[in-house]
């Protein structure tokens, strides 16, 4: 299976990044299978239901969400009726939303996608190891499942390496999110798995983490609250990585990542 993750679109640049090249690339990659973390693409706070509608139809499967899930409140009951758009499964048992959600990719194939909350330096949610545990314990990769997508939205690359090495062979991609920089780590595990400890995000780089930099510089010059933060708006960089799969293992095969656009040196899968 050929899969494309993107990392978290930023405010108006990344989204429109997205919505301009994703078609192009979708087909140019063969891309099967699409996901995109959203958390930031409403002024950087949060995904409204037209956004995510916009992102589906430019060739989206799956948008994962993370720490920003609720800061748009019309996502809740969107979240409801599109299961495609996924928040953290480790949000303790009540939370509106799913964490998981299978697609049918094509050719009667389907595929997993998940998303966890790390817990350092993060709200403490339940615990994301004993989460992947049990969701993966109600599939078979390789028999009801071709391909399993964990998307671990969190700070530190510690907790992200340490899942990813968990579950190593377990899963067809760990891919990390929510720093907004790609690590040049992508590479395929001993067990299989593909692996990114970040996928970096899909916004202008000419910033602080896709906030304007001056105003962001601000926040740790003067320790006041209330700097408004927004979105930079100089052209994205389209963040992520490409993976190819052996849908009779689940296993990666090939790893490439892929940087598009903006102020980052590009790289484009052959
Ligand atoms: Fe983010
Ligand atoms: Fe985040």
């Amino acid at each position: 299976m050929r899969i494309l993750f993107l990392g978290d679109v930023v405010g108006r640049s990344g989204r429109d990044a997205l919505v301009t090249h994703l078609p192009g690339l979708r087909e140019r990659l063969g891309a099967e299978l699409v996901v995109v973390n959203g958390e930031n693409a409403s002024h950087g706070f949060g995904l409204s239901p037209d956004m995510a509608r916009a992102f589906l139809a430019a060739g989206a499967d799956v948008i994962t969400l993370g720490n920003h899930a609720w800061d748009r409140r019309e996502i809740i009951p969107y979240l409801e009726e599109q299961p495609r758009v996924i928040r953290a499964l480790n949000f303790p048992p009540g939370t509106p939303g799913r964490g998981a959600v299978e697609v049918a990719v094509g050719d009667g194939r389907r595929a997993l996608v998940m998303q966890v909350m790390g817990r350092l330096f993060m709200d403490p949610l339940d615990d994301p190891f004993r989460t992947v545990q049990s969701e993966l314990a109600k599939h078979r990769l390789g028999v009801t499942i071709q391909a399993a997508i964990l998307d671990i939205h969190a700070e530190a690359t510690s907790e992200k390496q340490a899942m990813a090495h968990s579950f190593d062979g377990m899963l067809s991609l760990v891919i990390g999110t929510h720093t907004h920089v790609p690590t040049a780590d992508h590479r395929i595990l001993p067990g299989g798995t593909a692996f990114q400890t970040d996928a970096g995000m899909c916004g202008d780089y000419d910033s602080v983490i896709g906030m304007q930099k001056g105003g962001a510089a601000l926040r740790f010059w003067r320790k006041m609250p209330g700097e408004r933060l927004a979105p930079a708006e100089g052209e994205a960089t389209l963040c992520g990585l490409f993976v190819e799969t052996e849908d009779s293992t689940g296993l990666a095969r090939r790893v490439a990542a892929l940087r598009l656009g903006g102020s980052l040196e590009a790289a484009l899968p052959a």
